[in-house]
């Protein structure tokens, strides 16, 4: 099959999302300027270079209370924000985060998790998640959208620290087997990460 996209896809669900897979999912925690701290997972997530470390998450669609989703606020308007990785354990939780809620509710509380401090940026991490990139504001690029009331942006922010816990460090290199990352798959799909080829390069 073939569609444009400005076109509908003729198929039940919408495709897309389903084709750019798997797509690791950040998790991300931010607070805003009065100090309420925020958690969500973003799938539109990625790392975008190395040498800095780079990372980006995209926001689509406004909060239930007005304007952009609270993530992309916080990080607008106080500067920083933590990627927790979501793996395996810490899947419903993840999923309980991406409730839509008022903008004063701790999703942290909500999902029972424990927040604990971060070393370098103001929002605190998810203690039961074994990554954490902590992040500064690099820029929000706001993409033309096709609908005004579904804004599309995105924020790219600068990882200036890195808690990796010793459990998932095997020999010195990350253990996938023992860190089980999750990723989005499209539809309400998710795969777990857990096979693993090697491959030399030319
Ligand atoms: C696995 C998963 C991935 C998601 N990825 C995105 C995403 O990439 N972009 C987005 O705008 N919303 C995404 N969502 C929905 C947001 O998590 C949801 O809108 C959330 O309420 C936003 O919270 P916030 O306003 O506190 O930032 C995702 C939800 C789930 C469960």
């Amino acid at each position: 099959m073939f569609y444009e996209t400005k076109d509908h896809h003729g198929l039940k669900n919408n495709p897309f999302k389903s084709l750019i897979v798997p797509r690791p999912i950040g998790w991300i925690s931010s607070q805003d300027r009065d100090g309420i701290v925020n958690l969500a997972p973003y799938s539109f997530f990625n790392g975008v270079g190395s040498e800095p470390p780079t990372v980006m998450f995209a926001s689509e669609g406004t909060h239930t209370e007005g304007d952009f989703k609270d993530s992309a606020t916080n990080v607008q308007e106080t500067g920083e924000f933590v990627c927790n990785l979501a793996t395996w354990e810490l899947r419903e939780q993840m999923n309980t985060t991406s409730a839509q809620v008022a903008r004063a509710v701790d999703e942290f509380e909500l999902a029972g998790l424990t927040a604990t401090p971060s070393r370098l940026v103001a929002p605190p991490r998810v203690k039961e998640s074994p990554v954490h990139l902590e992040c500064t504001h690099l820029k929000t690029v706001e993409l033309p959208s096709n609908d005004p009331r579904r804004p599309s942006l995105v924020v790219f922010g600068r990882v200036v620290g890195i808690h990796i816990d010793d459990s998932i460090i095997t020999d010195g290199m990350i253990d996938m087997e023992a860190f089980k990352p999750i990723a989005r798959l499209g539809y309400m799909d998710y795969t777990l990460v857990d096979n693993v080829f090697t491959m030399r390069r030319p």
